[in-house]
């Protein structure tokens, strides 16, 4: 059975507070990935990013959270919540910038991977394929799809292209908190997962792509996320509004 509770009471204001949001984020992400230089430090970047989030007056979720950063940035074997450090950036470094906030009580979330050197991910097929798997859900995300189809059109990309999902790490709703309902959404076919989009709902999707691995393991601390094999790994993440139509993505500049 379909099932499709709790009913989603979105109004206006909330489309507004999250429209706002999502714009905040995107701008902070891509002053970083403007400002993103080899033989900068990401704990540099992380604190360009904090400036601009107070420019905003927004809150760094992950902040809020407890982590020491405004924002996670994870490079090449870290594939997700990197602390920024001391670590100095270097040309073809693949770089994950992970960017979520709260502003007037609403929580905007993006991400994006680059490599360094490289103007494009079109060159990269992996880079290529996470962008396109993003895509591709955000596209089928329309009131009355089960989530399943979608997560099973994320892992098909995969597939497709040779490559894997990292199946612990989830998409998930979002709003006044950053992980609201729905929550844990597999970025996989799930036959168990039987949630149907319903019109109002937030989403953020972000399936991570791996050239083999399907697990994130901690690294060396409580929150760094590797893999056993240092596989490589890209993940591509926005903010939608889910309609009866076409999907509006929050955190993409106009
Ligand atoms: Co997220
Ligand atoms: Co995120």
């Amino acid at each position: 059975m379909l099932t499709s509770r709790p009913s989603i009471r979105c109004t206006e204001t909330d489309v507004e507070g999250m429209r706002k949001s999502g714009r905040i984020v995107a701008e902070v992400l891509w002053e970083m990935i403007d400002h993103l230089r080899p033989g900068m430090t990401t704990l540099k970047l992380d604190e360009l990013a904090g400036k601009y989030l107070k420019k905003f007056g927004a809150k760094s979720a992950p902040k809020i959270m407890g982590l020491p950063s405004h924002t996670c940035i994870s490079v090449n074997e870290i594939i997700a919540h990197g602390i920024p450090n001391r670590r100095i950036l270097r040309c073809g470094d693949k770089v994950n910038i992970d960017v979520s906030a709260e502003h007037n009580g609403y929580f905007g979330d993006v991400a994006y991977t680059v490599i360094i050197g490289e103007s494009t991910h079109e060159t990269n097929p992996l880079l290529t394929t996470a962008k396109s798997a993003t895509l591709k859900a955000i596209k089928a995300s329309v009131a009355g799809t089960p989530i399943n189809k979608i997560s099973k059109i994320i892992e098909q990309e995969a597939r497709k292209n040779g490559y894997t999902i990292i199946r612990n790490l989830c998409s998930h709703g979002l709003g006044k908190c950053l992980h609201a309902y729905p929550q844990n959404i597999s970025n996989y076919e799930n036959p168990e997962e039987t949630l149907v989009l319903q019109e109002g709902m937030f989403l953020a999707w972000e399936p991570y792509i791996s050239s083999g691995a399907i697990r994130a393991i901690g690294a060396e601390n409580d929150w760094n996320l590797t893999t056993h094999d240092q596989s490589e790994v890209a993940q591509f993440e926005h903010t939608i509004l889910v309609t009866n139509g076409k999907p509006e993505i929050l955190t993409v500049l106009p």
